[in-house]
């Protein structure tokens, strides 16, 4: 039986994954490249900064030094947090707040599980903070999904077993470490970018999930 929920973060809580887009795009233009597109930017969601950064450098023919690499995804992080000081509730996405409340309201635990180092500014900034039970971000994990490390670390903060979890992703990487950590998952977006998943939905603001079935209530 479903206790708890955990909760993926840009992209499914908040709009921030347009803005992690945006600094990788102005990155990738002072190194050159002028082809990196929204569509490579599918495969840097779920995924750490430095895999993210991978994806960038694909579409150079340089090579860099681990050092050069480190410099640049700090860069990169300059400018994504250069973004995020604009942030405010407006970049919840549409019902997300709401799901969350009602959650809490039938008793069922709400966790944030994201790879990202900035998910604490981001709840702080959106107002969210105080909505969720707990945090599981990239300030502890050591491996980045698609390893289970984040969800698995979420559940425990709950104080739930892995298989009275539901994760809620809007990515390939977040469905698989879901799967790994034996949690039933909610996959956001196209159907066919996560034909993994246990449900699917356009968004949480999509009438045609049923909470009450997934937690057989
Ligand atoms: C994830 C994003 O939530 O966080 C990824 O989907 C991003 O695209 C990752 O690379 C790491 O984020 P940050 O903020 O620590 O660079
Ligand atoms: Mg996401």
């Amino acid at each position: 039986m479903i206790k708890g929920v955990i909760f993926d973060l840009d992209g499914v809580l908040v709009a921030t994954d347009k803005l992690h887009y945006l600094a990788w795009k102005r990155l990738a233009q002072e190194l050159g490249i002028t082809n990196f597109t929204e569509q490579d930017n599918v495969r840097q969601r779920g995924v750490s900064r430095m895999a993210s950064l991978q994806v960038v450098l694909e579409k150079s023919n340089q090579q860099y030094t681990e050092q050069e690499k480190a410099g640049f995804a700090e860069k990169k992080n300059e400018y994504y947090i250069e973004s995020l000081t604009h942030l405010t509730k407006e970049a919840i996405l549409p019902n997300a707040a709401e799901t969350v409340a009602q959650l809490r309201e039938k008793k069922i635990r709400v966790a944030v599980g994201s790879v990202s180092k900035n998910a604490p500014i981001i709840l702080q900034r959106t107002g969210l903070y105080p909505l969720i039970d707990e945090v599981s971000c990239g300030l502890n994990i050591t491996r980045s999904k698609p390893d289970p490390q984040v969800f698995l670390i979420a559940a425990e903060k709950l104080a739930l077993k892995p298989e009275e979890c539901l994760v809620v992703e809007d990515s390939a990487a977040g469905i698989q470490a879901a799967k790994a950590a034996k949690m039933k998952s909610l996959a956001l977006g196209p159907e066919k970018e996560n034909p993994l998943a246990d449900y699917h939905a356009a968004s949480l603001a999509d009438p045609s999930i049923n909470w009450d079935m997934i937690f057989e209530l």
